[in-house]
């Protein structure tokens, strides 16, 4: 077992592309911020917005952001993508290409659009064999946005991000990327892949809590998005509560609308510390090796792999059918047995981190084959 995780010896756990286990360190910040909160309240709050801060340095390193000020802390995936589809000045006869496959959060906010004559394009990957190409022949003169996921959570897919980005450049069209699947498995840097928006909520691959998310948006683009909640916090003059004129906050903080989520913070820090001390090579590469370990047991079980077999189309999600067998059933029945995993893309979904033990991966597939 990873020196920073304390999993129960009972569980395999292969379902970080759902929601991860916490690294002890993250369990150490959220007890001493609940105890501090018992003990104190709010007396050393200047010291949490210490923590706040460092949370947002730790983002802008993670993803290459020039600095803090470009995060911004938000409650979710869903709502950052919301951000985009509600904020931007749509026209009637726009159009918004994305993927059929979709997490429904990737769906939902542009399907919104549809009643501001907004058009929805979506490839089928199941059809494609040149996704990025495929993208890029759907967009035409009115294509505003190109809204897809880094990798697909069903099956795990992933896209060449940096080829879409400079396509895009190229054409005038802009790249929100959800990112969720993607950022703390793999390396990330905006100076080579210029997404115009990103955002991941902490609770997958950045071995975080629920319910807080990171989200960048180009500079250049804030001022563009039609703010869409309102409140205290996002003004730039944030302490003057007697000021009745007000300005949103040049920073990302303007998509801030109230409270932070402090006891997010202080957890969120903790992890993204732990995968800055690791390393973001030495994590892509110690999950690739376990993703590869498991095609390798997948094959010699005769199951039928769902995901790609091509290092450079996956990251850390690993689908696979079991022919003969109801895939749901067969699912409660690991899920009952302390198998972590998830019912997704037509099969089951294993996703290890880093931190997994190898030898959790022989025993997935033992248990599995057993259950049979
Ligand atoms: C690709 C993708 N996007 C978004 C989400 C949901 O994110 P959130 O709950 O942060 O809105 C998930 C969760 O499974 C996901 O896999």
């Amino acid at each position: 077992m990873h020196p920073d995780f304390d999993l129960d010896p009972d569980i395999l756990y292969l379902n970080h592309a759902a929601i991860a286990p916490w690294p002890q360190r993250t369990v150490a910040a959220v007890a001493g911020f609940a105890a501090e909160q018992g003990r104190l309240g709010s007396r050393r709050y200047p010291v949490w917005l210490e923590v706040e801060q460092r949370l947002r340095e730790r983002a802008a390193r993670l993803i290459g952001a020039r600095s803090a000020e470009e995060i911004a802390l938000l409650k979710s995936t869903s709502e950052g993508l919301s951000f985009v589809a509600q904020g931007l000045a749509w026209q009637v006869g726009d159009n918004i290409v994305s993927i059929a496959q979709e997490f429904p959060s990737n769906r939902i906010v542009w399907q919104t659009l549809a009643e501001r004559g907004v058009e929805l394009r979506a490839l089928d990957l199941a059809l494609s064999a040149d996704p990025e190409a495929d993208l890029l022949a759907l967009c035409d003169a009115r294509t505003r946005l190109l809204a897809v996921s880094w990798v697909q959570y069903g099956r795990g897919q992933r896209l060449d991000i940096a080829r879409l980005a400079t396509a895009c450049r190229d054409r005038g069209i802009l790249l929100c990327l959800d990112a969720i699947q993607g950022l703390g498995a793999l390396p990330f840097d905006l100076a080579e892949t210029p997404v115009d928006f990103l955002v991941a909520d902490g609770h997958k691959w950045l071995l975080g809590p629920e319910g807080l998310a990171l989200f960048w948006c180009r500079p250049a683009l804030r001022e563009q998005l039609r703010l869409t909640e309102f409140g205290w916090h996002m003004v730039e003059d944030m302490g003057a509560f007697d000021r009745q004129d007000w300005r949103p906050a040049a920073s990302a903080r303007r998509f801030e609308c109230g409270s932070p989520n402090m006891l997010g913070i202080h957890a969120l820090e903790a992890s993204l510390s732990l995968l800055e001390e690791t390393g973001a090579e030495t994590i892509a590469t110690a999950i690739e090796a376990r993703v590869e370990r498991l095609i390798e047991l997948v094959d010699q079980a005769g199951f039928e792999l769902l995901s790609p077999r091509l290092p450079l189309r996956r990251a850390g999600i690993l689908s696979f059918r079991v022919p003969g067998v109801d895939q749901q059933w067969l699912y409660q029945q690991l899920m009952k047995q302390g198998l972590m995993c998830a019912s997704r893309g037509g099969g089951l979904r294993f996703s290890p981190h880093f931190h997994t033990p190898e030898a959790h991966l022989a025993r997935a597939i033992e248990l599995t084959k057993q259950t049979l």
